[in-house]
């Protein structure tokens, strides 16, 4: 018998909506996940998406003041789904609570906030999930494990791409991702703790770096109104970007892999080309988000023949057969989500701590701060502690 969770949600956007409706969906794909979550109360400080919340979302009750969620007795777990300028003070307030935290990345504006959150998280000893999702992937987790049981031979080369579109038309208007208050860094927080998180979770700890970032479109107009994200403006006033729109890098694994990282929010072309490249002495595996369901992989052959084969993720590749009972039925992103709601309501009711968690945002941050070091240097930067009291 599953025992509910009351679930608490901080910002009703993009991120909110997919967390309701990822725990809403959990039973149907995870029936013996040991938590049921209850949608307890909402927050938004725009009424209208407080008023969604309730009205389609399925929560009790909405209010524009955070501090209610946290205060709600009903309530045992808070997903953290605001701009990042409230990730610091929404999840230390919710974990001084007692309360578990499902935070989306980069987990604070910068590496500084994520050390402060993973400390409070730490010292209440209450349980994180952090929003990493294409972890999840099957694909992702099968090359992960292609890897470690040496199906490609000794790594010798790693390479990854973060190419998103969203901001590729200068007409894209200036949202919170572009303001240094809102946002904290540019690129390096929103794709960049993404791919490090990533290439670590594939190959391992980097434990030296060396970057280069850009800001390319350094104004845009303003936005209208509050639903920012892909929207475009062709007129009225414009405002500076104030973050990084690119970076280019080249990492050092502390397995002794060298590797390229490079992530833009306004390159044109690619959509969504999350992708990475794993080379070893016997084979290789190749994957690219904008083809979620498929693992390339290239396994040397006694005939010589060569290339890489196009694996379909199927029921042997789990959680694949939790959402689709064969291959070439797609999984999508959202489905990704469920994974980790799922795993946040497990750790919820059970108290075992899951990955990704603080711990790994953490980890990240420390390779982001190489990385801005680095990019402001001009030389390579050593990963290392942030020289914080909360290391
Ligand atoms: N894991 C992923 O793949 C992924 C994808 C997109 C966004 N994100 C992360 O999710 C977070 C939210 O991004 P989004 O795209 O959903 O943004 P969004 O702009 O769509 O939504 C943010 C919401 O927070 C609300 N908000 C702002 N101030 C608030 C306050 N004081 N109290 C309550 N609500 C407030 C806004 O009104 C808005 O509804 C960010 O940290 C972002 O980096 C993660």
């Amino acid at each position: 018998m599953a025992r509910t969770v009351g679930i608490g949600l901080v910002g009703v956007g993009w991120m909110g909506r997919i967390h309701s409706v990822a725990y809403r969906r959990c039973p149907d794909h995870f029936p013996d996940c040991a938590g049921r979550a209850r949608l307890v109360v909402a927050a938004d400080e725009e009424p209208e998406r407080a008023r969604v919340a309730v009205e389609q979302l399925g929560y009790a009750r909405a209010t524009d003041d955070w501090r209610e969620v946290i205060a709600d007795p009903e309530v045992d777990a808070v997903s953290v789904a605001t701009p990042n300028r409230l990730h610091r003070d929404v999840a230390i307030a919710a974990a001084e609570a007692g309360k578990h935290v499902w935070i989306e990345k980069p987990v604070g504006r910068f590496p500084s906030e994520t050390a402060e959150i993973a400390a409070a998280v730490a010292r209440a000893g209450i349980k994180s999930l952090v929003g990493f999702n294409y972890r999840h992937a099957p694909a992702v987790t099968h090359a992960r494990e292609l890897i470690a049981s040496g199906a490609v031979g000794v790594v010798d080369h790693f390479r990854s791409q973060w190419i998103a579109a969203y901001a590729a038309d200068p007409r894209g208007v200036l949202s919170w991702r572009f303001l240094a208050g809102e946002a904290g860094l540019g690129i390096l927080g929103d794709l960049g703790s993404h791919a490090v998180d990533l290439a670590q979770f594939l190959l391992g700890p980097i434990e030296s770096v060396t970057a280069r970032t850009e800001t390319i479109v350094d104004e845009r107009p303003l936005p209208a109104s509050a639903g920012t994200h892909f929207a475009l403006a062709d007129d009225g006033p414009r405002a500076p970007v104030e973050n990084e729109d690119a970076v280019w890098s080249i990492v050092r694994f502390a397995s002794g892999v060298t590797g390229t990282l490079e992530a833009s929010r306004v390159a044109v072309g690619p959509q969504a080309r999350y992708a990475f490249e794993v080379h070893g002495s016997a084979g290789a595996v190749a994957w690219d988000f904008e083809r979620m369901n498929e693992l390339a992989v290239f396994e040397a052959s006694a005939g010589g023949d060569a290339g890489y084969a196009r694996v379909l993720m199927g029921p042997q590749h789990e959680p694949f057969g939790r959402f689709q009972p064969g291959p070439g039925l797609p999984m999508g992103y959202d489905d990704l989500k469920v994974i980790e709601a799922a795993l946040f309501l497990e750790s919820a009711v059970d108290g075992v701590q899951r990955e990704p968690g603080v711990a790994e945002a953490l980890a990240a941050a420390r390779v982001i701060a190489a990385l801005e070091r680095s990019a402001a240097s001009g030389a390579w930067e050593t990963v290392g502690d942030l020289g914080l009291s909360t290391d």
